[in-house]
């Protein structure tokens, strides 16, 4: 477990030195929970930040973009209101990136939200929630690749479920068949490591993050159960005004996710397979590198797996047989035609 005061320390140290400065970073799934306690502790901690938000709506983050601004006036902060479920336009909000940029240091991504019932598919053919947990959030970071190339110490994060790959059905990875929402759920997150580790492959110099963040308090199990239908609805009721608010006890705050999240950003605890340039922030006394998803003759191929408390995963009874088998290329391959797919319907 890595202690919150050593991360806290870990995160004073990125503050005080030149690695904190003129970092560029894109956040996208920030304008609430887990990702906005990520971008107030981003934007506090780095030295004239540039930063872009992606979201639905501007003037809902108007106090949050306040907020933010306050906390380091030499920031900037460019809000691309969009809504990026659909892939073309998350190509369209990376086009723009691209234009005003020539490097990014950190691409988050954390949106997403669950819901009771069927598959809710967008104009583009892809069901909503499962294209913003992954086939968004991985257009957003196979986009910025280029440009992530570039930095000296360029990280991808993704907050889902790390370390809880399961099962999958290679032959419905949209899950068109027997749709429920834990299924699809779990589906996103064996192909989020699985595309990841194939992204790492051609990308050695980057850093991969696919984090499970626990039970974080930012009102997701509330929202879910407010969507139950019929009979589901006294049950979830229930749950939600007299369980939800003991369980939320025991939870933890997006402030402190957030503090865990500008750590994985800028540790050297998280090397990628191949050093461009920095090596990070230097490790706290008896605090170890963390352990990549796979370490072949000795070489680490930069993915972690890492669950709510920043310690690497126990290797999945899942993901050895299916990177024996090719999956992970074949998980990537389905990806891109699905992209493909979406973005011709569109056209
Ligand atoms: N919180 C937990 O305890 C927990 C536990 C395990 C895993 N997770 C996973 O971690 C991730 C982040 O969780 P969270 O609780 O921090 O999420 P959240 O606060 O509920 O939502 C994060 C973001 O999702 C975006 N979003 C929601 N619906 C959208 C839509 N239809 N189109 C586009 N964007 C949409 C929102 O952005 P805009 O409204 O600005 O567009 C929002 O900023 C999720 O994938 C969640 O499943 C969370």
């Amino acid at each position: 477990m890595v202690s919150i005061k050593d991360i806290r320390k870990s995160n004073a140290d990125f503050k005080s030195s030149d690695q904190a400065s003129g970092l560029v970073a894109v956040f996208v799934g920030s304008t609430s929970g887990i990702g906005m306690g990520s971008l107030k502790q981003f934007a506090k901690n780095a030295k004239a930040p540039k930063i872009y938000i992606l979201g639905r709506s501007k003037k809902a983050a108007a106090p949050l973009l306040d907020e933010i601004q306050k906390s380091n006036p030499e920031g900037k902060y460019d809000f691309i209101e969009t809504e990026i479920s659909l892939i073309k336009n998350v190509d369209k909000a990376c086009d723009e990136i691209k234009s005003k940029e020539t490097k990014v240091d950190l691409v988050f991504t954390s949106p997403g939200y669950l819901a009771f019932g069927g598959r809710l598919e967008s104009e583009e053919g892809i069901d909503i929630p499962h294209a913003l947990r992954y086939y968004s959030r991985l257009r957003f970071i196979y986009n910025l690749l280029p440009l992530l190339k570039a930095s000296p110490l360029p990280r991808v994060i993704t907050i889902l479920a790390g370390g809880q790959e399961s099962a999958i059905d290679i032959n419905d990875l949209e899950v068109k068949n027997n749709f429920t929402f834990i299924k699809a759920a779990e589906n996103g997150t064996t192909q989020t490591t699985l595309a990841l580790e194939e992204l790492a492959k051609s990308n050695p110099t980057i850093t991969f993050i696919h984090k499970y963040p626990g039970f974080v308090n930012s009102g997701v199990i509330d929202r879910l159960l407010a969507t139950a239908p019929g009979l589901f609805t006294i049950p979830a009721t229930i749950g939600r005004w007299l369980i939800l608010p003991v369980v939320n006890l025991f939870s933890m705050t997006v402030d402190e996710a957030g503090e865990r999240v500008l750590f994985l950003a800028t540790s050297s605890r998280y090397p990628a397979s191949k050093m461009s340039g920095t090596a990070g922030v230097p490790l706290q006394p008896g605090m170890k590198v963390a352990e990549a998803s796979v370490v072949k003759d000795g070489v680490i191929n930069g993915v972690y797996r890492v669950g709510p408390n920043d310690e690497s995963a126990k290797e999945s009874p899942v993901l050895p047989g299916y990177r024996a088998d090719g999956v992970d290329a074949l998980v990537w391959e389905k990806t891109l035609s699905t992209w493909e797919r979406a973005l011709a319907r569109s056209a």
